[in-house]
């Protein structure tokens, strides 16, 4: 099956010599061809170039002309399996109350967790296969999910059982992370150690023999886990073959970025909260992901991360949405966007490499997905008729979006 895309009006971060991620300064430029095609084969992407040099035929041809085709967004960072929204909070804190204070009084990701752990699978498995297909028409080809409103041991493999369902189910790329260590239950408010060492001793071994998660997270920050105790679960999860992907820096600089860098997570996420010494330390590694997801702050009025600060020290950054039910109900990429031109300052480019190539490497998956490259997945979209690529992020909210492609199927 040969699906051909022609006369698309640009062909945005098309890669004949592949990047596993882009950094710093290296982020401004995105690669784009004017007047192209693209071709696709099964599954994969074929071929790609000028419209001179595009082939004579194909079983399926669209025309793009006026249009642009992406790579689809690699979301690296959220939580979209869950019981229940919670807009009782968000009318809590637009009267004044803080996140903080809501979960310090049993709210937030414990209120989840009480109504995750009565919902049956089916329809956890239910709500967020529909959460799929939102976001996959918002452009969102591949994206990793976590549990931890579970809390229990049997809701936390129920979550990490949905997820794995999911994984078959749905036409997206989708990576897990176990993130039992997302808030300490009530029930264990004066013994944390007991919560941990269920994590430790119980979680991670059936996490592990029923392959359930390929990264293992915690949500190190004030009120939540201490560096230490961070540490002691992802040395724990690394026994298993589970790679760190953490939650730092979100409430107050907290440790998370040291922790982080010491255990060679993956990625380190948020990070609204980081100062000089995390950057300065950030600099000099050159393999983790800092994930900054500006709809948080946006949805919390928070402050937002310094990203540009990251960037100007020739960090690399991904953008993910953090898709859940407390501190960001929405999955739209393309707002994320938006928000990061608007609020972190960065460039149209920076934010487009952020949310794909970037987004790729933050879930091990540059090799496969994130760019226009010969035998990468066929993972794109096509664009509305749009003037040019930052018309995306200014037209704040906005439905860009015609056609989703997804393993080489139009969906
Ligand atoms: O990434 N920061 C921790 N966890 C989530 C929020 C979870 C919630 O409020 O339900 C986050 O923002
Ligand atoms: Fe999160």
């Amino acid at each position: 099956m040969r699906l051909l895309i022609k006369n698309i009006k640009t062909l945005v971060q098309a890669e004949s010599s592949p990047r596993h991620m882009v950094r710093g300064s290296d982020m401004k430029t995105l690669r784009v061809i004017d007047n192209a095609f693209l071709l696709i084969e099964g599954e994969r992407i074929a071929d790609f170039g000028p419209m001179a040099e595009a082939p004579e035929w194909a079983d399926t041809v669209i025309d793009a002309s006026g249009k642009m085709v992406f790579p689809c967004w690699c979301d690296s960072h959220t939580h979209l399996v869950y019981a229940a929204s919670r807009e009782k909070e968000f009318v809590d804190r637009i009267k004044g109350l803080s996140y903080e204070e809501i979960a310090k009084r049993g709210g937030g990701i414990l209120n989840s967790a009480k109504v995750l752990q009565e919902a049956p699978e089916e329809v956890l498995l239910e709500s967020a296969y529909q959460r799929l297909g939102e976001i996959k028409d918002f452009g969102t080809g591949a994206v990793e999910i976590k549990s931890g409103y579970g809390l229990t041991y049997e809701s936390e493999m129920k979550m990490l059982r949905v997820i794995k369902k999911l994984k078959s189910i749905s036409p997206l790329t989708i990576k897990a992370t176990f993130l039992g260590a997302h808030a300490i239950p009530l029930e264990y408010k004066d013994n944390r150690e007991g919560y941990i060492d269920i994590i430790i001793n119980k979680m991670l071994p059936t996490v592990a023999e029923e392959d359930l998660a390929e990264y293992c997270d915690v949500f190190c920050d004030r009120g939540f886990y201490t560096p230490e105790e961070t540490d002691r679960i992802l040395k724990a999860a690394e026994k298993y073959g589970l790679k760190p992907k953490i939650h730092g820096n979100e409430l107050a600089n907290s440790g998370g970025v040291q922790v982080a860098l010491d255990n060679c997570a993956l990625s380190v996420d948020h990070l609204e909260a980081i100062g000089d010494e995390e950057i300065e330390a950030l600099k000099k590694n050159d393999t983790i992901m800092p994930c900054i997801m500006p709809s948080v702050a946006f949805f919390l009025n928070m402050e937002y991360s310094p990203a540009r600060k990251l960037l100007d020290a020739g960090i690399p950054i991904s953008l993910a949405s953090d898709y859940n039910p407390g501190s960001t109900p929405s999955g739209k990429m393309s707002f994320v966007i938006s928000l990061a031109c608007l609020k972190l300052k960065m460039l149209p480019e920076e934010a487009i490499n952020a949310a794909t190539i970037n987004g790729a490497y933050g879930m091990d998956l540059s090799q496969e997905l994130g760019s226009i490259a010969k035998g990468k997945t066929a993972n794109v979209f096509i664009t509305r008729k749009i003037p040019s690529l930052a018309y995306i992020p200014y037209a704040f909210g906005g439905d860009h979006i015609e056609t989703v492609i997804i393993k080489g199927q139009i969906q």
